[in-house]
């Protein structure tokens, strides 16, 4: 009887803060019905204004300013001829959307690639004493490919006197041929110190190929990797390749991306990593296993930024899957970017690995705290208001089970698990809302090893209008999900909750970045 009294009592509670909150939420948002309420519209996550998106490209910094280029087509919400669109940040999380940067042209439309400052010009598009920023991308050959050939994919160069706004393609294009590998494109390019040079990584099939040049216009093939390495359960895609630091220490080590589409490890496109050694012309990896850079069904084609401030590595990737990515249940636009994290390599035990974590600067979003009762095995009222995100934190001790569920009123469901006995970490959408429209998007639980440490360890959940990203132990084992409910997810259960299980438990509101854009 007591227990009843304190179950209704606990939802009068619970009730009364639905109706503060709304009123707090007020003050963040704009009542203007504007493209950015729209259902499904990420409020803190990039989208394009309308139409299609896939890959980000170009990812730099140039000028106290981040660049985001994506494969664009602006007439139509499925995939078609790429340009380049292009948005400008200051802080990666709030963006303004500029014009298209790159159009198809004769020799074909523009695919991904990426961009460089060229501080000494050696390029020598230069103008006034300006540094240009160069463009390196895949021009593909609509014509060619129809026509059976294998020579449709090359690479071509653009340039930019005008931070970036405006894109001269070079009249010596292409820069790299290739007669024999369909599948050759997503070029890397980035300043090598130790060799003097600036190096350019692409993907050919089922391998990467590494080219060198002083001027970003001639290029030499110098090497190749990985036929023999890694998951090979579909084609090459959008490779990366850069030096980080282990964890405090001054050990250096390399590390590769590359998207792989499909053979991803719960089905369809992820993106695999591999630590090892480069010295301007070959890799050499230090194991054999493969590894997976998140386990989510939504991360594919991530890359990193060049020349950031502070030295970091910023990776965005697209958070769609092209087994469905053209299906998804959105009418203006379609596609999101992950949120961008902050890549570290870490050591377990003789191992080093690769994590991956939003950027600290993404606290500066927090609207406010939630309250909440500390009766946990009770469901938590996170919010109402469709236009707020939720950042949960707690720690857990994941040698017990464990399952975290988001939900609404419309009985759809969100629900992360870990299960100490089979060692795994899954993900489960089948109920997660709006399920139907493509290929696997909800057919399959998703999971992941991880190994039960006698210990509490972090468990992160951020969620916006289509998205639920989470972090265990600070970006060390990842799932990016898109979800399409029907309503915002507005509670919360974690069970169990006991204070052996689950600990310091925290709720954060996450504002929308779009409101200023209105
Ligand atoms: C990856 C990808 C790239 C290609 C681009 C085309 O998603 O297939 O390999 O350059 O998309 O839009």
């Amino acid at each position: 009887m007591q227990r009843f009294i304190l179950l209704i009592l606990l939802s009068l509670f619970l009730y009364n803060c639905r109706d503060n909150e709304a009123q707090l939420n007020v003050d963040y948002l704009s009542s203007k019905d504007t493209i950015y309420s729209e259902q499904f519209r990420p409020q803190f996550h990039f989208t394009p204004q309308a139409k299609w998106m896939n890959d980000p490209n170009g990812l730099v910094y140039n000028n106290d300013t981040y660049h985001l280029y994506y494969q664009y087509y602006p007439d139509s919400t499925v995939w078609g001829p790429m340009h380049w669109g292009h948005a400008e940040s200051k802080d990666l999380l709030h963006w303004t959307h500029k014009p298209i940067a790159l159009a198809p042209d004769s020799l074909g439309y523009i695919f991904s690639g990426s961009a460089v400052v060229d501080r000494n010009n050696t390029s020598g598009f230069g103008k006034d004493y300006k540094p240009p920023m160069v463009a390196i991308f895949t021009y593909h050959s609509m014509e060619g490919e129809k026509a059976g050939r294998s020579d449709f994919q090359t690479q071509g160069i653009a340039y930019s006197n005008d931070d970036g706004l405006t894109w001269k393609k070079y009249k010596g294009n292409p820069v790299i041929k290739n007669d024999s590998i369909r599948d050759f494109r997503d070029p890397k390019v980035f300043w090598h110190d130790a060799s003097n040079k600036w190096i350019l990584i692409l993907v050919a099939g089922d391998h990467a190929l590494f080219y060198n040049s002083d001027n970003l216009k001639d290029w030499s093939l110098v090497g190749d990797f990985g036929k023999q390495f890694g998951a090979h359960g579909g084609v090459w895609e959008c490779p990366d390749l850069f030096k980080l630091n282990i964890d405090n220490t001054d050990e250096e080590k390399w590390v590769l991306l590359i998207s792989i589409n499909p053979g991803g490890p719960n089905g369809g496109s992820a993106t695999q990593y591999f630590i090892g050694n480069f010295d301007g012309k070959t890799f050499t990896p230090d194991h054999l296993d493969v590894r997976w850079l998140d386990y989510g069904m939504d991360n594919y084609a991530g890359v990193t930024y060049n020349h950031t401030p502070k030295n970091e590595r910023i990776l965005i990737g697209w958070m769609s899957n092209w087994n469905y990515a053209q299906e998804t249940p959105t009418e203006e636009w379609r596609s999101a970017m992950t949120l961008p994290r902050k890549l570290t390599l870490y050591k377990d035990g003789e191992e080093v690995r690769l994590r991956n974590y939003p950027i600290n600067e993404f606290d500066n979003l927090v609207a406010e705290e939630v309250d909440f009762s500390t009766d946990l095995e009770t469901t938590i009222l996170l919010k109402t208001n469709p236009r707020l995100g939720s950042d949960i934190t707690f720690r857990a001790n994941l040698t017990k089970p464990l399952t975290v569920k988001l939900s609404n009123r419309s009985r759809e469901d969100f629900v992360f698990a870990a299960n100490p006995k089979t060692q795994l970490l899954t993900v489960d959408r089948a109920n997660s809302g709006v399920v139907d429209f493509g290929k696997e998007f909800a057919t399959k639980k998703q999971s992941q090893p991880y190994l039960p440490q006698d210990k509490m360890v972090e468990v992160r959940m951020i969620v916006d209008a289509s998205s639920v990203e989470i972090f265990v132990e600070k970006g060390k084992y990842v799932f990016t999900n898109q979800v399409f409910p029907a309503e915002t997810y507005s509670r919360l259960l974690i069970s169990p909750a006991d204070d052996e299980s689950v600990e310091n438990i925290e709720i954060n509101l996450i504002k929308s970045v779009w409101i200023d854009e209105e």
